[in-house]
């Protein structure tokens, strides 16, 4: 029987690539945008053509009613599921010295996306991990959280406050349930090229490029090849966050 992988924040970049690994591995995938259904459609489309049962399901991971109508939407179609991929996120950005650019409101917004999201996202698909063999969370974090860099101070201190909720997920639902964190470096993408505009994006990954012990920056493939790895196999891990940065963060070190 195909495995099931519900994945936030699929329509596109890093969820839509995780999607498309599980789908070539055989797994059935539930999809889930907040804003943009063509862009959730196009990802369907390119699972279901290379085999798997396809399930969209709009919701706003920050609204608990609708994460609890996600899973309830992945119970009636597939009867359970066996890894969930927290990666919906969001971020504004300001300059981390500019400290009157983000307003409460930001924060809040934020931590609503990125911290409260994935809790509730965890909670409402407990129990249709327990019981799966192997299930397991994988939580998208930033290596934003590691290094104290990044689009904005709060997208920094959503992606540390993710990394503790990881840890302590990862203890309170063993044995039954795996809970891992992919932290990735700089994501070639709309993300920072609309966040950063065209010449700054730029200037942004040559200096990233020379920043990074192997020299490059990431895809979106290449952080869903570790996505798949936590959430398929890695059986005796839990409560670890793997860096996918082209060994940015061991310059700093
Ligand atoms: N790009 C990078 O350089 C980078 C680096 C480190 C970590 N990350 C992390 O990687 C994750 C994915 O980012 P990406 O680069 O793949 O960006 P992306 O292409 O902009 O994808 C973001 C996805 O999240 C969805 N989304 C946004 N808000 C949502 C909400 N409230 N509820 C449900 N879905 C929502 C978007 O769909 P809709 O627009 O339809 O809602 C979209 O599918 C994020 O958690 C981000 O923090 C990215």
């Amino acid at each position: 029987m195909r495995k099931v992988c519900a994945i936030t924040g699929s329509s596109s970049g890093i969820g839509a690539a995780s999607a498309l690994v599980y789908a070539k591995n055989g797994w059935n995938v539930a999809i889930n945008y907040s804003r943009d259904a063509a862009r959730a459609e196009r990802t369907a489309r390119t699972c279901h053509e290379v085999g798997a049962e396809v399930l969209i399901v709009k919701a706003d991971v920050s609204d608990d009613q609708q994460c609890r109508a996600f899973a309830k939407a992945v119970t009636d179609k597939f009867g359970g599921c066996d890894v969930l991929v927290n990666n919906a996120g969001t971020t504004k950005f300001v300059g981390l010295t500019d400290l009157d650019g983000l307003s409460a409101e930001d924060f809040h917004h934020v931590y609503d996306v990125n911290v409260i999201g994935p809790f509730q996202m965890a909670r409402a698909f407990v129990p249709l991990l327990k019981g799966r063999p192997g299930a397991a969370i994988v939580n998208v974090s930033s290596i934003a959280g590691l290094l104290a860099s990044g689009s904005s101070i709060a997208y920094i201190a959503s992606k540390g406050a993710m990394n503790s909720l990881s840890l302590v997920l990862a203890r309170v639902l063993g044995p039954e349930i795996r809970v891992n964190v992919v932290a990735p470096g700089f994501v070639e993408g709309d993300w920072l090229r609309e966040g950063l505009g065209e010449a700054r994006y730029d200037a942004a990954k040559k200096a990233y490029v020379a920043d990074a012990a192997l020299s490059d920056v990431v895809t979106p493939e290449d952080v869903a090849a570790t996505i798949y790895w936590l959430g398929a196999g890695a059986k005796k891990t839990t409560g670890e966050i793997h860096l996918v940065d082209g060994g940015r963060r061991c310059q700093s070190l």
